[in-house]
Parts: structure tokens; sequence; C-alpha cells
């Protein structure tokens, strides 16, 4: 024993370590990667951020959006339906300009300005000099567009990247509808969306049933993936995302929905998805922010998540997700039936039934449910006691939020 290094018992320590978890593989801290590969996921982030995956074909030949932008979207108009800049991408002549106001905000030219300094978060613009004046000749969109917000640093919606963080303002379906390739019955429904709601099965079964853009952080060790757990691993749902929703080019089938798409001739895709996984593991959920919630009430609301409502029966494990063991069935959730009559997304899916949402860093997502029908954390709680006829007094309710507003 004395012959062994400290680094030699860590390696034999860190090596059982994983042999165990491989032994009880349904474990939610299975497949856990501990060391990312530093290279690949500076890859993936590059990626997640700026790869279109050729997607322009459906953003400019098909959507023409690069012409509606030139003609009518100035960046007022653009951070009025959610867009975000990235302020790091602004050159220091730029920051000056736009608070003397040198720089009109009202202009659409600004807007092919902004796109040219790779600025606009999650929208990818050629910009060519035609006829001694910048022109937006191809627009294409990228994973950050809904999967990424900034932190407000410099103004509303201008500020630092924060990658994972859904874009709950963004209102892809307005963004869509200006489309001129469109007709007035698909705009009609693109509208009808709001801000940090898009469907993402809409193309495929015509069902106008959005759902809230989930956050793409805090999803290490979960192997259910959506909120219908279509996939083992997120790379699954990446495919499917870049292909039939981007529009970018591979191909993504599935037997179980019937879905079946090849864009392209060529596969810009499949070859980056090991990065953009590797990146999307590293982000974590948020903490939340100090003094967001009452201490106190949050540990008396621990004990009843855990005992009398219930709520660690779904919500168990290090991620407050039983994901890797189990789905559930629609008439299980606090969320269904839907909305305005809709039918259940579940049916929709692959699985046709729910994941237990995990709960890291929920405080930062409202609104809640994968249909959005919870506003708040305390609709959420109100729901379940009736739901599941908890019988829960409004002081333990308010306590069982402020647990949920800690995680
Ligand atoms: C137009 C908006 C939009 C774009 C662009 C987009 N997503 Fe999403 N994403 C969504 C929505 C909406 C959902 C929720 C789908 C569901 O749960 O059924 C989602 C779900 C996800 C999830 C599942 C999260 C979980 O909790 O399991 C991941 C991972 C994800 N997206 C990654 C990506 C990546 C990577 C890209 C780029 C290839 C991308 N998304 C592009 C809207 C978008
Ligand atoms: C039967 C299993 C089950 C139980 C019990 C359960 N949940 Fe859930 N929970 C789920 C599922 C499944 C979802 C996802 C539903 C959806 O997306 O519509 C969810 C979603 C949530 C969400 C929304 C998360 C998000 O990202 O939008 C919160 C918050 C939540 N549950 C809290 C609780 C609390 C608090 C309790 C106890 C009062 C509880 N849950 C009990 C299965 C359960």
């Amino acid at each position: 024993m004395s012959k062994h290094s400290p680094g030699k018992l860590l390696a034999l320590a860190a090596a059982l370590a994983t042999s165990l978890l491989a032994a009880c593989g349904d474990d939610s801290t299975a497949g856990r990667s501990d060391v990312p590969d530093a290279a690949l996921v500076a890859q993936g982030k590059e990626i997640f951020r700026n790869d279109t995956f050729g997607d322009e074909s459906q953003w400019t030949d098909a959507l023409r959006m690069h012409e509606v932008i030139s003609a009518a979207v100035d960046p007022v108009t653009a951070l009025s339906v959610g867009l975000k800049v990235d302020s790091e991408a602004l050159p220091a002549e730029v920051v000056q300009g736009i608070q003397d106001g040198s720089i009109s905000l009202t202009s659409p030219a600004t807007t092919v300005a902004l796109l040219k300094l790779n600025a606009v978060v999650g929208v990818r613009g050629t910009v060519e000099n035609i006829s001694g004046k910048d022109t937006l000749t191809r627009v294409g969109i990228t994973c950050a567009l809904c999967h990424s917000t900034v932190d407000d640093s410099f103004a509303p919606g201008i500020g630092k990247r924060l990658d994972g963080w859904p874009n709950r303002s963004l209102n892809p379906g307005a963004i869509i509808a200006l489309s001129p390739a469109l007709t007035a019955d698909q705009k009609a429904v693109y509208n009808s969306w709001g801000p940090g709601m898009y469907d993402p099965r809409f193309n495929f079964d015509g069902v106008n049933g959005p759902q809230v853009i989930s956050p793409a952080y805090g999803l290490e060790g979960i192997h259910r993936i959506t909120a219908t757990g279509d996939g083992e691993d997120i790379a699954y749902w990446n495919r499917y995302v870049g292909v039939t929703q981007m529009g970018g080019h591979g191909s993504f089938i599935e037997p179980r929905t019937g879905v079946s798409v090849v864009n392209g001739s060529d596969d810009l895709i499949s070859s980056k998805l090991p990065a953009l996984q590797a990146y999307q593991l590293t982000l974590e959920a948020p903490p939340p922010p100090p003094g967001s919630f009452d201490a106190a009430a949050a540990m008396r609301g621990k004990a009843l998540f855990d005992g009398v409502a219930r709520c660690a029966s779904c919500h168990s494990g290090p991620e407050f997700t039983d994901a890797n063991l189990r789905l559930h069935s629609p008439d299980e959730v606090a969320s269904e039936p839907e909305p305005n009559g809709v039918p259940s997304y579940a049916s929709r899916s692959a699985t046709k039934m729910y994941r237990t949402a995990p709960l890291k860093g929920v405080w930062q997502h409202p609104p809640y449910f994968h249909n959005g029908s919870a506003a708040t954390l305390d609709e959420v709680v109100q729901a379940y006691n009736t739901r599941h006829a908890l019988g829960l007094g409004a002081d333990e309710m308010a306590d069982l939020v402020q647990y949920l507003k800690s995680l």
C-alpha cells in the first residue's frame, strides 16, 4: 500500500466509482462525463452560437427573410420581437454611436450593420458590398436564437450572452410570419403563438399547440430529452431541430412519428452533433440570485416536497426528475388537458408520455409546464393542489413555492 502515490490512489478511487456507477445502470448520474474534452466543448460552443448547418436554404431561399429584414426590420423592431444583441461583438465606435444617438436604431440598415458584426444572437447574415452599399444577401439561424439570451447589461435586450437560457421574450412565430412566402392562414397560426412559444411539430401535423422554449442547461445525466422524453440523449433532439425546424442540411428519420426529412444532398449536421452535445452538457442551471427566496420558508417547503405533497415521488434525485426510470401518462400531469381544446402534446410525440421536468434553475424560466399553462410557480403549486387533491393550505403552498425558488 505504501508504494501507492496519492495520484494513483485517486485514479483507483475514480475507476472504482466509475464501475460502481456503471453497475447501477439507471442511476440518474450514469453517463456523467466529469472531464469534458475542452477542445470538443469549445468547438460545440462555436456551433451552438454560430452554425446554421446550411439552413439559409430555408430562411433565405424559401422564406426570403433577408428581404424582409433589409426592408423593414430596424433594431427597435428586432428588439421588440425579442431578438438580442451581443454587446461583446460591438466595437467601441458602435457602442459610442448607440449611446450618443448618431447610429439610428430605427433604420433597417443598422440591423444589417449589426448582422455584419455577428452581433444579433442566433441570426447569421452574409453581408456583401453591392454597388457600394452593404447588402444582406443570405440569412440563417442558429441554436442560440431560441436557447440564449443576454444579461441586459448594456441596455434592455443588449448585453453579454447567456447560453442555454431560453429566450422567453423571443416571438419566433411573429418573426416567421413576416415571411412573404407564407399564406394568410399560416401567418395567422404563427402570429397566435406569442413570446417564448414555438411549436416544433406544427409543420408535420398541422396542430397549433405551441410549447414553451426549453432551457438548454441542466441536462447532464438526464437521458430523456424534451418534455415528452423523445430522445435518450440531447443529440437526438439537436438533429431533429437542426434538420426539421431550422432547415439545416442533413437527415432526420423517426419511425415512431413517421417523420422523415432529408434536406440538401450534403450533411452539414451529423459530424457536429458530438461537439454540440458536449458543450450543452457543460451548461449548468443558474443558481437562484442571492436574497431571491426566504430560506426558512424554503426549508419548510422542502419537508412538504419530500413528504405530504408527494412531489419527490416523481421529482427525485439530484436533477429532481425520475426521467431515467419512467415517463408519465398525460392523466398524471397537472398541465393537461391542453388549453383551448388542443390535442395533448404527448399524443403528437414519439413516446405519447411526459417526462418529469428537471427543476434546477426553475426560478429562472416562467411560464411553466410544456404548454406554459402556469404563469408563475404559485400557479404551478395551485395546479398540483387541485389536480392531485393535496389539501395544502395557503401557507403550505407559499412555503413550497419558496422551496422551488431555491433550487
Ligand atoms: C425556433 C426556436 C428553437 C430553435 C432555433 C432551437 N430550439 Fe431547441 N427547443 C425549442 C422548443 C420549443 C423546445 C421544446 C420542445 C419539446 O419539449 O417538445 C426545444 C427543446 C430543446 C431541447 C430539450 C431540452 C430538454 O429539457 O430536454 C434541447 C436540448 C434543445 N432544444 C436544443 C437545441 C439545439 C442544440 C438547437 C440548435 C440545433 C435548438 N434547440 C434550436 C425551440 C428551439
Ligand atoms: C406524477 C409525477 C409528478 C408529481 C407527483 C409531481 N410532478 Fe411536477 N412535473 C411532472 C411532470 C411530468 C412535469 C412536466 C409536465 C409538463 O411539462 O407539462 C412536471 C412539471 C413540474 C414543474 C414545471 C417545470 C417547468 O420547467 O416548467 C414544476 C415547477 C413542478 N412540476 C413542481 C412539482 C411540485 C411542487 C410537485 C408537488 C406538489 C410536483 N411537481 C409533483 C411530474 C410530477
